[in-house]
């Protein structure tokens, strides 16, 4: 295809066209416009049948369909890009992001989001908006869940893991949203951001520039502003940081009427001045609004934007499109038949079982788990026992009669067993409804186990969801503490799309295992799991918070000049770094996760004392396996700048790796620390390592571990 030609040979209608993305109920899915929509977006049919992309389809045969009736009506009879938002699975749907990254496994990430891009690709998606890579501190902010949690190595790895599944099988990656959208304030969705340029490039930038390294050719600006000024019309972010100094030159794709609120903002007076703004920082499509359709001719004409500005822009998209490979093949990868044969097939819902089980986190057990599976009574409590909420957020194909709820998992485990339900409370987040309190004491009265299901709903997490108070209902609390203490062998199943603040459900169950939302197979999962048929092997990839008012809250935090650390006997100094009401560390730690073995981590060393730019240095301990069944661990390295030009973080994870061993087994686990590994935003030498003195801490969690000092010289 000419892209230089077709540019000349479109109209300035067309173009500002092409830079526009609308939702596929705009269409029906033959193409043919809804009346309601276009009025609502105050746009002609022309307008329609030149717009450069649509996204969420809702048939498989709608791509050909609304493809074909687009490309006959378009003068230029330029092929839409169809994308839409495959988060953690399309049709066959696995735990939501923050769980999978909770299995510290890039492989079987990658493993699933090629098999969402199977899905995807064969229902006729070009481009997911995924992964999101948004890192973030703040339980309360609801979005938490579809990110990889609040370490930025863990982030990377994560990003890069789906961006490689996605691409191996023919969908292509949008990152989002670029960028800090999970540093909000007060930890409330679209909230403002401000922070240092330098936390900005240390922390939070790097899993965006890992996803477009992976292969990611779509980015997606954030709702927020940064710095007083929304990304969507963010210079520093669009020119400087994303084209000049990452030299990405893809698509960038607003999120959902970002480009019109920019007026909502106040940095806009009005669509014209919010067109201008984002083609000048470099946005290349406006989703569902019409601020490039409305103003982009009178802009041009008034002088206040060049051809050439659009043109750059018109140029980027057309390009994409044919990188694509949709102007040779405008169906893309659709192929309705080959989607209906893959779409929630056995091998697909075996993926899911293995992530569910993979992604949950045994946050305690005192010698509870794994239940015996000869029990006769067995009951299943809690508010969502039996809830296909497991799906999660961002789940839209999914389906509530495709998923294994708890209860139906016990059930399926336990052929042998009369398994009884109740709820015993309401699901709502606020709640003291104790009314059915006295049924679930019942019930755990006449059981021989109870499996209590707490947590929150699979939509009390996601967009829009955030939450200003973490802890559990008052009747969730109370419920807990009865059927605890009317059933000795109370396990608590942890359903949520973030941490939760559950320290009197620490202090009275037994056994907890964190399940975030796990998806279709999480019932199947949780029944495994429970019985011992696997054993969990996941890791906190976010901090759990005693109480709300620690976050945000994270591993990789400043010492100050008065930690709490040094004054142990708060009588003698109170005037440290710490709260007068709740303690300042984490009810449970970043990296934390018990499986039904022991492990130990001993003789930890380093290959030399000194390392230069040139010598990396080994750091190595001895694992072992003292229980008595095999089982996986995360052995995680850490590292500490000692003295920096600025303040460093107390520890940053830089590798980990998943080791399973049989009992008794041990083996030696090496990392290699190399220079690049040091280096961090300097005062004044740009992103650098530091001469000085350093820790390498081999370590199960990120508040354990011996440290190894050592010289970078
Ligand atoms: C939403 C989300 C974004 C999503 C887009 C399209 O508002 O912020 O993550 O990709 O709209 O659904």
């Amino acid at each position: 295809m000419d892209i230089k030609q077709l540019l000349k040979d479109m109209t300035l209608a067309q173009k500002a066209a092409q830079l526009t993305q609308f939702a596929a109920y705009v269409l029906d899915n033959t193409g043919i416009e809804q009346t309601g929509p276009m009025q609502a977006l105050n746009v002609t049919h022309e307008d329609l049948h030149t717009v450069g992309s649509i996204f969420n389809l809702n048939t498989p045969e709608a791509r050909k369909a609304m493809q074909e009736a687009h490309m006959a009506e378009d003068p230029n009879h330029i092929p839409m890009i169809i994308m839409q938002d495959v988060i953690h699975g399309f049709r066959t749907i696995y735990p939501i992001p923050l769980g999978m990254a909770a299995s510290f496994d890039p492989a079987l990430v990658e493993e699933c989001a090629a098999m969402a891009a199977r899905e995807a690709a064969a229902f006729g998606i070009d481009v997911t908006f995924s992964p999101m890579v948004d890192l973030s501190r703040d339980a309360r902010w609801g979005r938490v869940m579809e990110g990889a949690g609040e370490d930025k190595h863990l982030g990377c790895v994560m990003a890069q893991a789906q961006v490689k599944g996605y691409l191996s099988e023919g969908l292509q990656a949008c990152v989002k949203h670029y960028a800090a959208y999970g540093a909000g304030e007060a930890g409330r969705d679209y909230n403002t951001v401000d922070m240092s340029e330098t936390q900005l490039r240390e922390r939070y930038l790097p899993p965006y520039k890992a996803a477009i390294d992976a292969g990611a050719r779509f980015i997606m600006p954030s709702f927020n502003a940064l710095n007083g000024v929304p990304s969507t019309g963010n210079k520093l972010l669009m020119q400087q940081i994303l084209r000049k100094e990452w030299g990405f030159d893809g698509m960038v794709v607003s999120d959902y009427s970002a480009v019109g609120e920019l007026m909502n903002h106040g940095i806009a007076e009005d669509e014209a001045d919010a067109a201008r703004l984002a083609i000048e920082a470099g946005c290349d499509m406006e989703m569902m609004t019409t601020c490039f359709i409305h103003s982009l001719e009178k802009l041009v004409a008034d002088g206040r934007i060049t051809m050439a500005q659009i043109d750059e822009r018109v140029e980027t998209v057309l390009r994409m499109k044919q990188e694509l490979g949709l102007f040779d093949a405008p169906e893309g990868h659709g192929d309705p038949e080959r989607y209906r044969a893959l779409e929630v097939c056995p091998e697909h819902r075996a993926i899911a079982r293995k992530a569910a089980e993979r992604t949950a986190v045994l946050l305690k057990n005192d010698g509870l788990l794994p239940l015996t599976d000869t029990a006769k009574k067995v009951a299943v409590i809690g508010p969502f026992a039996d809830d296909p909420g497991l799906l999660g957020f961002w789940s839209i194909n999914g389906r509530a009669e495709e998923t294994t709820t708890i209860l139906q998992g016990i059930r399926e485990r336990l052929p042998g067993a009369e398994v009884r339900i109740c709820a015993g409370c309401p699901a709502d987040l606020v709640t003291d409804d104790e009314s059915g309190l006295q049924e679930a004491v019942e019930l755990a009265d006449w059981a021989d186990q109870v499996i209590l299901v707490l947590g929150e709903s699979g939509d009390s997490s996601g967009e829009g969801n955030s939450r200003a108070i973490l802890e559990l209902s008052q009747a969730q609390l109370a419920l807990t503490k009865l059927v605890t203490a009317h059933c000795n062998s109370t396990a608590v199943v942890l359903l949520c799309g973030r941490p939760l603040a559950i320290p009197a459900v620490d202090k009275a169950a037994k056994a907890i295992l964190c399940m975030w939302q796990p998806g279709m197979e999480g019932g199947h999962a949780a029944a495994a799991l429970l019985y011992g048929d696997v054993a969990p092997c996941g890791h906190l990839p976010m901090t759990f918070p005693y109480v709300t008012g620690q976050c945000p809250i994270s591993y990789d935090t400043y010492i100050t000049a008065r930690p709490v650390s040094d004054y142990t006997h708060p009588e003698a100094r109170p005037y440290c770094s710490r709260y007068q009401d709740a303690p300042v560390g984490p009810l449970y730690p970043f990296g934390h996760g018990l499986t039904y073995t022991d492990f130990t981590l001993t003789e930890a060393k380093l290959s030399a004392e000194t390392m230069t730019a040139d010598n990396a240095v080994t750091a190595s301990a001895v694992l072992r396996n003292t229980g008595s069944r095999t089982g996986t661990a995360l052995v995680q390295l850490y590292t500490h700048d000692v003295h920096g030009s600025m303040i460093r973080p107390v520890r940053e994870l830089k590798d980990f790796a998943r080791v399973t061993l049989a009992p008794g087994e041990e083996k030696t686990v090496s990392f290699t620390i190399c220079e690049e590994m040091l280096r961090f935003e300097t005062l004044d030498q740009g992103f650098a390592s530091e001469k000085g003195a350093f820790e390498a801490i081999i370590a199960l969690d990120s508040v354990s571990g011996e440290k190894l000092s050592f010289r970078l010289v």
